[in-house]
């Protein structure tokens, strides 16, 4: 990109030569979902009766409740079916508040920015994994809410706020991918037995959001390193927070679906996240995000303490990617 005299923000040339390389491989490594799948293969036919939407113990917190093992196959089946893709509703609600988000704060950078370039083939990417979660569910047939009703009611203004919060809304959408990528990650790697179709988004997910990862990695890097200490000590509290809430606004289910399938309210508690089990899988989930968060300077004392109280302290992940297996050990 031609470094114009015009570009007025105030970053190193390592951190506008990434976005560079970002956006490259936005340009030249994309998929459509109407193009990529295949919607109407017979191996990506989808039906009710499955016996692979029953949900993975070792993946999911509901599904290794003793109580759910113990249901019969049938309403095994259509707990998991709505679970799974409920979750996949929630996750492209959340794309739209990214979206949302990082429209606000684009329109107020300057001309030649390279934020301003990548963040939009960003939002294209997420427009198509919008359209491919929407034309999953559609197809799946199970007629599901997605986000919990208090949170699809704020969802529009987390979007516009975050506009003025560029670094909240950026640790935000870390709080929502990271832990959709770590699930996502873990049925590939676990060969987890979930219907093809299901298993074809997710694929291509987890390869776009590889990049939106490096990307909100790099973005906090650059907005967080000239801060304040004062401020720092902000943003080392609101981390942790803003992880603890989309973790539960994203994989807790609502009191509606504990009505429909009635599900007792202990085995609730259990799941979502009282168990040595729940709690060691939501701990997994951001080993990443405590090896950010300390790159980044803000695992002060005070924070670490508050990762211990939400339950989401644990070991920091050695490099990017890393399998987490605590959660498992508990099972
Ligand atoms: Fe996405
Ligand atoms: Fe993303």
């Amino acid at each position: 990109m031609p470094r114009t005299a015009a570009r007025k923000d105030r970053f190193d040339d390592a951190y506008v030569d990434t976005l560079h390389d970002l956006s490259d491989g936005s340009v030249h490594r994309r998929f459509d979902p109407y193009i990529d799948i295949d919607w109407d293969a017979p191996d990506l036919a989808l039906t009710a009766g499955d016996p692979r939407w029953v949900l993975p113990p070792a993946l999911d917190p509901l599904g290794a409740t003793q109580w759910y093992r113990d249901l019969p196959l049938e309403r095994q089946i259509e707990i998991g079916r709505w679970r799974i893709t409920n979750t996949i509703k929630v996750g492209a609600a959340f794309e739209s508040i990214l979206i949302r988000g990082m429209m606000q704060y684009i329109m107020k950078l300057p001309n030649n920015s390279p934020e301003f370039r990548y963040c939009l083939h960003e939002m294209t990417e997420e427009c198509n994994h919008i359209q491919m979660f929407q034309e999953l569910i559609n197809r799946i047939g199970a007629d599901v809410p997605g986000m919990r009703p208090r949170f699809r009611r704020m969802s529009p203004l987390i979007g516009v706020l975050g506009g003025y919060a560029h670094t909240i809304l950026f640790i935000g959408i870390l709080g929502g991918e990271e832990p959709i990528d770590h699930f996502q990650k873990a049925v590939l790697r676990e060969g987890a037995t979930l219907p093809p179709a299901v298993l074809r988004t997710m694929q291509i997910h987890i390869a776009e959001e590889a990049r939106h990862i490096s990307f909100a990695h790099e973005f906090l890097h650059a907005h967080i390193a000239g801060l304040s200490p004062a401020r720092k000590r902000v943003y080392a509290l609101a981390f942790p927070i803003a992880m603890r809430w989309l973790v539960g606004e994203i994989f807790g289910p609502s009191k509606g679906f504990a009505k429909q399938f009635a599900v007792p309210e202990e085995v609730m508690r259990e799941a979502f996240w009282r168990s040595a089990y729940s709690r060691a899988l939501l701990s997994d989930y951001f080993a990443e995000m405590r090896t950010l968060a300390d790159d980044l300077g803000l695992m002060t004392r005070t924070s670490r303490r508050l990762w211990r109280r939400l339950h989401i302290d644990g070991a920091p992940a050695r490099y990017r990617g890393e399998p987490t297996r605590a959660a498992r050990a508990t099972l």
